[in-house]
């Protein structure tokens, strides 16, 4: 039985193959309508979700399943004490997957030790996001046609953006990316993610000022401040408008840059920006639900 924890649970060529078979999926819907006939996920979220969770049970009911879950703690009997463990032994009495979203780093790990189905992490907290990651992956994949030569640009909340550490960990594997983190003093990347790139010999600057190097991306990953994760609103506070990209920003990108974004948005992309073409940002929503699918089909081993 296999999970998924982090993007790195995949090999580059596993990857591939799992981003063909979304790319069909989007292509052959109806091929996959029934392929989970008899099946159930179940979605266990802790925390609040708009799209991994419904994008599960989107994925899992366009393949013919069933989905059942919780989509807050409070709506558990974690609310009771109960413990993950516990709550996943259950679950596994119920369902054939499992899908987990948890404020505390490495639950869903804990959760996987005890199971009796996959789990699939779908956020622990500041620490991975697997299943966005996979999204980024293959919008940037189905959009460029590449993974590889890329000049990347993430922006925001670099200090406890769970998509940024899960991304840029999934990119290292590629050849011929280099990285420009764009954040505020306070919320810079973890020296952790700096030092495996110094290790690894991979380019990175460190900038405060979008404007400056918005003509060198060839992808802008933009994020929102997490104001869950800050101990202070007022730092919330100072810090959530850092950067608001907006018309004349995007005037100074390349014609064919991408503007990527996990979602959700607060003000960090100004609605203007929605309609230009290079806002990939709601066909990345889409993907997430094709890559959900095949994910779930390799877990459980469906071949169809
Ligand atoms: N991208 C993402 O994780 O969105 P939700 O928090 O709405 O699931």
């Amino acid at each position: 039985m296999r999970h998924l924890m982090s993007p790195l649970d995949f090999t580059v060529e596993e990857l591939d193959k799992l981003f063909d078979l979304a790319n069909d999926i989007e292509k052959n819907p109806s091929k996959y309508a029934h392929s989970c006939d008899g099946k159930t996920l179940a979605t266990c979220f802790y925390e609040p979700s708009t799209r991994t969770r419904l994008s599960f049970e989107a994925a899992m009911i366009n393949l013919g399943g069933s989905v059942l879950g919780f989509s807050s703690a409070n709506a558990s009997s974690a609310a009771k004490g109960e413990s993950v463990s516990d709550t996943i032994r259950t679950i596994s009495c119920y369902s054939d997957i499992c899908a987990m979203r948890h404020p505390k780093e490495g639950a869903p790990m804990v959760a996987a030790a005890k199971s009796g189905i996959p789990v699939i992490n779908a956020g622990d907290g500041g620490h991975q996001h697997p299943t966005q990651t996979l999204t980024d992956l293959l919008t940037i994949r189905s959009l460029k046609g590449r993974l590889n030569n890329f000049t990347i640009g993430l922006c925001g909340d670099l200090k406890f953006g769970r998509t940024v550490h899960s991304l840029i960990n999934a990119l290292i594997r590629y050849d011929n990316i280099s990285f420009i983190f764009i954040s505020p003093e306070e919320l810079r990347i973890p020296d952790y993610i700096t030092e495996k790139l110094k290790e690894l010999n991979i380019p990175y600057e460190e900038v405060i000022r979008l404007e400056d190097v918005m003509p060198n991306l060839d992808l802008l990953y933009m994020t929102r401040v997490q104001r869950e994760r800050f101990f202070n609103e007022e730092d919330y506070i100072r810090l959530k408008d850092f950067y608001i990209l907006n018309k004349d920003k995007m005037a100074l990108a390349k014609d064919d840059m991408l503007v990527l974004h996990p979602l959700p948005r607060v003000n960090e992309i100004s609605v203007e920006v929605d309609d230009d073409p290079r806002a990939a940002y709601f066909r990345q929503v889409q993907y997430g639900v094709y890559v959900r699918m095949a994910l779930i089909l390799t877990l459980l081993e469906i071949e169809v």
